[in-house]
Formats: structure tokens, sequence, C-alpha cells
């Protein structure tokens, strides 16, 4: 099985799935909060290096001020107590978004967690919090701008390598595969310049159904597909002859 660098999940259905019981909203926050350990960890097992996960929005500012306040507790309470089990398995937790729009309290703590987390190299866990792409987009211009208006960089002379350079996921590989729960087949506003070349996946599962199995099934229907970036089928298998490997 093809096992992806970088997985990023949008992880989306928690409200429903409370709903559905008839429960308030939070609850479905609080059983996703449980799918989020058990994927890391499977994540871990399966020797992924990079997992991404959509936990709030730039818009997600907007929902009621009593699910924005829940949401930050949780996400509060979910990081002091992930951070022994991070050093335990050596994950490196790293976080993306507009991280001074948090609560002080949390961003302070999210700070911490990064630096003490900083040596570990059995996987990259990275948050997108406060994220949205068109907003990173947005600061990664604004940063550009100022090399170009200070002399810095030229304008003609400024590539690819620089955007992706100055953007939040600098550290991190564009993903190879997105999964997103819930039957939603958007992006919402996630990773638009790094998923030019992404694998999509849906599936109808609730984020709080979202299990290991469906995981694996994700993974599967990845290993099946042939990535061809704009070339043909032709020249990826003459180029897999000729790197004495199988198909990509
Ligand atoms: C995803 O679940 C979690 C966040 C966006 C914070 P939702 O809360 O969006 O769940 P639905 O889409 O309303 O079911
Ligand atoms: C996307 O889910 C954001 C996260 C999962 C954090 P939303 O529930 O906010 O997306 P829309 O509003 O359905 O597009
Ligand atoms: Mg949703």
């Amino acid at each position: 099985m093809q096992i992806p660098t970088h997985l990023a999940i949008i992880m989306d259905g928690n409200g429903r799935w409370a709903e559905q019981r008839r429960l308030p909203r939070i609850l479905g926050h609080r059983k996703g909060v449980e799918s989020v350990q058990s994927i890391v960890d499977e994540c871990m097992k399966l020797g992924i290096r990079y997992l991404t996960l959509y936990a709030f929005s730039s818009e997600n500012w907007g929902r009621p001020q009593e699910e924005v306040e829940a949401l930050m507790g949780l996400l509060g309470s979910f990081l002091k107590k992930e951070l022994s089990q991070l050093q335990k398995r050596g994950i490196r937790l790293m976080a993306i978004g507009e991280l001074d729009r948090l609560p002080e309290t949390i961003s302070k703590i999210l700070k911490d967690i990064v630096k003490e987390t900083a040596d570990n190299d059995r996987m990259v866990l990275n948050l997108a919090l406060s994220y949205g792409s068109r907003n990173e987009l947005t600061r990664a211009m604004q940063t550009l701008g100022r090399e170009i208006a200070s002399g810095k960089l030229h304008p003609d002379a400024l590539t690819e390598a620089d955007i992706g350079a100055a953007l939040d996921t600098h550290a991190i590989p564009d993903p190879d595969l997105l999964i997103r729960t819930s039957g939603e087949m958007r992006i919402s506003n996630f990773l638009l310049w790094q998923m030019a070349y992404s694998e999509l996946y849906f599936t109808e599962a609730l984020w709080p159904d979202f299990s290991r199995d469906q995981l694996l099934q994700a993974i599967q229907e990845y290993s099946r597909r042939q990535r061809r970036f704009g070339l043909t089928g032709a020249q990826l298998r003459d180029s897999n002859i000729r790197d004495g490997e199988g198909r990509h």
C-alpha cells in the first residue's frame, strides 16, 4: 500500500452527529476529539509523516458565541492533556492559521507545546486553527509585498517557491491526500495553494464515526490512483521503468 507522506483531513460532521441524537452540538465536538486521538494513533502506525487536521476555520469564528467558546475550551483541554502523549510517541506539534486570534491562554499553551515537541521526529501533527487559506495567502502577499517595497526582492524574480515559503505551511510538504468527512464535497477555504495536486477523497461518515478502518479504505483508494501531475500515463510508466521501481 502506498502511504501518503502528508495526509490532510477536513474533520466535518460533529454538529450533525450530535443533532441526529438530539444532543447539544458540543457533545459532537467532544466525540470528535476521540476520533482525533484514534486517527492520530493510526496515522503513526501507518508511518504517515505529516498529518494536518482542519480543526477551526477563519469562518468558524462566525458561529454562535456559545459554540465558539465551547470549541476553544475543548481545544485547551485537548492540548493540555495531549502534551505527554505527544512526547511519549515522538510527535511534533505544529500549527497554521491566524494564531494570534486565539484566546491568549490557548495560544500560549500552543506555543509551549510547539516548542517542547520541536525535536520529535516520528510524525508532525499540524493543527489548522483559525485557519483560512485566503487569509494565509493574503498574509503571505503582505510579507512578499514588504520585501518588494524594501528592494530586497525584484517583482520579476518572484517564484512559486517564494510564495510557498511565505505561507504558514513553509516547513511542510504539500498534502498528498485530502480526506473530508460528512459527505460535503467542498474545500471550505482549506490549503488552496498547497492542494494543487492533492488527491481528494470524500466520505459520508461523520467525523465522530470516522474509524481506523475507514482511514485504511481511503488510503487503499489513494494507493490505486495514478498521480500524473499533468504528464501522460505512458511517460510515468517509462520513468518508473527507468527508476527501476513499480508504479507510484
Ligand atoms: C466540524 O464539525 C468541526 C468544526 C467545524 C469546528 P461541524 O461543527 O462543522 O459539524 P456539522 O457540519 O455542523 O455537522
Ligand atoms: C470546515 O467545516 C472547517 C472545519 C472542519 C474546521 P465547516 O463545517 O466550517 O465547513 P462548511 O461551512 O460546511 O463549508
Ligand atoms: Mg460542518
